[in-house]
C-alpha cells in the first residue's frame, strides 16, 4: 500500500503546484492545462474565448481544482489579473505558461504585409509573454522559485516558414526568454521555451489549409511520428516540475530536426 501511494505521488508529477496558462481555452494550451491538471497541479486558464474556457476549467475539476480567468495577454492589467487571481485562489504561483498566439494570414510579399497586421501578432505574441512574465516574476520573486515557460516556435530560429510578423515576434520571444533567464537566475526562477514545428491546431490548420491528417502532407524530417499537442504537452511538463530543475534559458525545440536539415541540400537519400 505503501509503495503504491509513493508510485502515485512520483507519477503527479506538479502536485501541489500552481499553474497558470495563457491561451489555455484550446489547442497546445488545452491539452497541457489537462496534463499538467491529471499531474496534480492546480491550473488556471486564461483566454478570450470564456466559454471553451469555463467549460474545459468544469472538465479539469475532476482532476484537480481549476479556475478560468478572461485574459487578453495584450492588456497589462488582464495579465496582472490573471497572476492575482492565481495567488488569491490558490496561495501562490509556481509555473507560469505564456502560451497564447495568433499567426494571421500568410502574405508571403512584404508589400502585401500592414504595419496594424504585423504589430497585432507582436502584441499578442511577444508583448503578451513580456506581460506575463513580468507579471508572474512579480509574485515568483518573494518566494525564490518558479518556472516560466513561453511557447515559441520553430519559427524562432528559422526564416521562411511563416509570416515576417509571426517569425519576428517568435525570434523576440527567444531573446525575452533568454534575458530574463539570466535575471531571474539569481532568484531561483528558471525561465524557459518551447518551439513546436506545426501541431494541427485551429491556428496551423487555418494557415497551412490543412484539413485533419493534413499534416502528413507538409514536409517532416522524422518520418511515422507526427506530432500532437500533447508531444508539447510533454515538453512543458518536463520544463514546468522539478525534473528540469537544473534547465534554464533553453530553448526545448519539438520538431523532428526539422531545423537542423535542409532537405534542398542534403547528402542521405530521402525516400518520399
Ligand atoms: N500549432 C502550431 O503548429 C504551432 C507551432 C509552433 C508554435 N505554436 C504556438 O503555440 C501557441 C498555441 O497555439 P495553438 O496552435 O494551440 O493555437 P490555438 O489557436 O488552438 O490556441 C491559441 C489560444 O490562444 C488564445 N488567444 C489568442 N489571442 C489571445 C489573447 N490576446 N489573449 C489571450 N488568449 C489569446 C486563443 O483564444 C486560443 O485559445 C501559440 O503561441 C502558437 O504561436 C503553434
Amino acid at each position: 500500500m505503501a509503495s503504491a501511494s509513493l508510485l502515485s505521488a512520483t507519477l503527479k508529477r506538479l502536485q501541489d503546484k500552481v499553474a497558470l496558462i495563457t491561451g489555455a481555452s484550446s489547442g497546445i494550451g488545452e491539452c497541457t492545462a489537462r496534463l499538467f491538471s491529471k499531474h496534480g497541479a492546480k491550473v488556471v486558464i486564461a483566454d478570450i474565448q470564456d466559454e471553451l474556457g469555463n467549460s474545459l476549467c468544469r472538465e479539469l475539476a475532476a482532476d484537480s481544482p481549476s479556475s478560468f480567468v478572461h485574459c487578453d495577454v495584450t492588456k497589462e492589467e488582464d495579465a496582472q489579473n490573471a497572476v492575482n487571481t492565481a495567488v488569491s485562489k490558490y496561495g501562490k504561483l509556481d509555473i507560469m505558461f505564456n502560451n497564447a498566439g495568433i499567426i494571421g494570414v500568410a502574405k508571403p510579399n512584404i508589400l502585401d504585409n500592414e504595419k496594424s497586421e504585423f504589430e497585432k501578432i507582436i502584441s499578442v505574441n511577444l508583448v503578451g509573454a513580456f506581460l506575463g512574465t513580468k507579471h508572474a516574476a512579480r509574485v515568483m520573486i518573494p518566494n525564490r522559485r518558479g518556472s516560466i515557460i513561453t511557447t515559441a516556435s520553430v519559427c524562432s530560429v528559422i526564416g521562411g516558414v511563416a509570416s515576417h510578423a509571426y517569425t519576428s515576434s517568435k525570434h523576440g520571444v527567444l531573446g525575452l526568454m533568454r534575458n530574463t533567464a539570466v535575471e531571474l537566475g539569481q532568484y531561483g526562477i528558471r525561465v524557459n521555451s518551447v518551439s513546436p514545428y506545426v501541431v494541427p491546431t485551429t491556428l496551423a490548420k487555418d494557415f497551412f489549409k490543412l484539413d485533419d491528417d493534413g499534416v502528413y502532407r507538409i514536409y517532416s524530417n522524422l518520418k511515422e511520428a507526427v506530432l500532437k499537442p500533447e508531444d508539447v504537452a510533454q515538453a512543458a511538463l518536463y520544463l514546468a516540475g522539478d525534473e528540469s530543475k537544473y534547465v534554464s534559458g533553453h530553448n526545448l525545440v519539438v520538431d523532428g530536426g526539422f531545423t537542423v536539415v535542409n532537405p534542398g541540400f542534403c547528402m542521405f537519400p530521402q525516400s518520399v
